[in-house]
């Protein structure tokens, strides 16, 4: 696939102060690429300047082979940003607002498929301070699309809703997506970026200290599962720490757990060591590593704290 995106040592300075270092990183056409990292890590400044919003310090930015700082309009005719939908105005209901958008844009637009695509046909003759926290964002993104843009930015589209809004949320940026749309959207939310993305760019202080596909990116070395499991019988940690790839028991009341190489080796072995020496497993989990553990090993810190 081709790259729609391409970004060139960007850098954003605000005095002596590095909002964004001297960062690289492509998008493929037709891809959901994500950017990663905790509050202050520059990743609005950083969709800011891709979008021609901010000035760059230095570095380039290119969209569908366009410089952004030299072709603004033409940039501006193929991406879709998500703004705030408190800036919109008021008085108007939710169609007349998508036709005033699309009337800036010089497009003609279907404006109750729009709304129906986003869920909000119901709310068509609503106004904006009528919606809850999810349908505002979904009409933002409605409102993103009526140039019908190939790239489409989202700049932490969940942040603030509840797990069944934000659920409705991700439902919609596959939709999208699916219909042919690149789509860069940033989080700090670690599952968010897991369902997602296809590739990731984990940002922390102004730097991209990782780049790789999502998956890709959970099989990083050093990250191990953790076994967890319950039983009333009584055991010795000797006969669970040396099982096949264990690299660590521990022990909480009656709840072992267990940090381990190879998932699989140790389940099939713990098993058999149960029957062998008569306990009984019970209540038992297997956590893969997350990307909040990638986090963790990668900086040294949290990704939330
Ligand atoms: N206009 C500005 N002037 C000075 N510093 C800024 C400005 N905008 C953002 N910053 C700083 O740049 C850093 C990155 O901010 P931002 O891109 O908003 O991070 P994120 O979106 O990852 O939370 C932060 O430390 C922030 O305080
Ligand atoms: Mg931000």
């Amino acid at each position: 696939m081709a790259n729609i995106i391409e970004i060139t040592n960007l850098t954003k300075k605000y005095g002596s102060f590095t909002a964004v270092d001297n960062i690289n990183f492509q998008v493929r056409e037709g891809e959901v690429f994500g950017i990663l990292g905790p509050n202050g890590a520059g990743k609005t400044t950083t969709l800011e300047m891709i979008e021609g919003l901010k000035g760059i310090t230095s570095g380039t930015a290119m969209l569908d082979g366009k410089d952004v700082a030299r072709e603004a309009h033409a940039v501006k005719s193929i991406i879709g940003v998500q703004l705030q939908a408190s800036s919109f105005f008021e008085g108007l209901n939710l169609l007349e607002l998508i036709e005033t958008f699309a009337a800036l844009y010089d497009r003609e637009v279907d404006a109750m498929a729009l709304l129906k695509m986003v869920q909000l046909e119901e709310k068509a003759k609503s106004e904006v301070k009528e919606l809850s926290g999810g349908q505002k964002q979904r009409l933002s993104i409605a409102v993103a699309l009526v140039n019908d843009p190939k790239v489409l930015f989202l700049d932490e589209p969940t942040t603030g809703l509840d797990p069944q809004a934000r659920r409705n949320l991700w439902d919609l940026v596959q939709t999208i997506n699916k219909q042919g749309k690149t789509i860069v959207i940033t989080t700090h939310y670690m599952d968010e970026a897991e369902v997602l993305c296809d590739r990731i760019a984990v940002m922390d202080h102004a730097h991209i200290v990782a780049m790789d596909q999502t998956q890709e990116l959970l099989k990083m070395p050093g990250l191990n599962s953790t076994i967890v499991f319950k039983t009333h019988d009584n055991i010795q940690a000797a006969h669970l720490e040396s099982l096949p790839g264990v690299a660590e028991v521990r022990q909480d009341a009656s709840e072992y757990t267990m940090v381990t190489l190879n998932p699989q080796e140790t389940l099939t072995a713990l098993f058999i060591k149960a029957n062998e020496v008569g306990f009984k497993v019970l209540d038992l989990q297997l956590r893969q590593p997350t990307l909040e553990d990638v986090f963790l090993k990668l900086t040294g810190h949290a990704l939330r704290d």
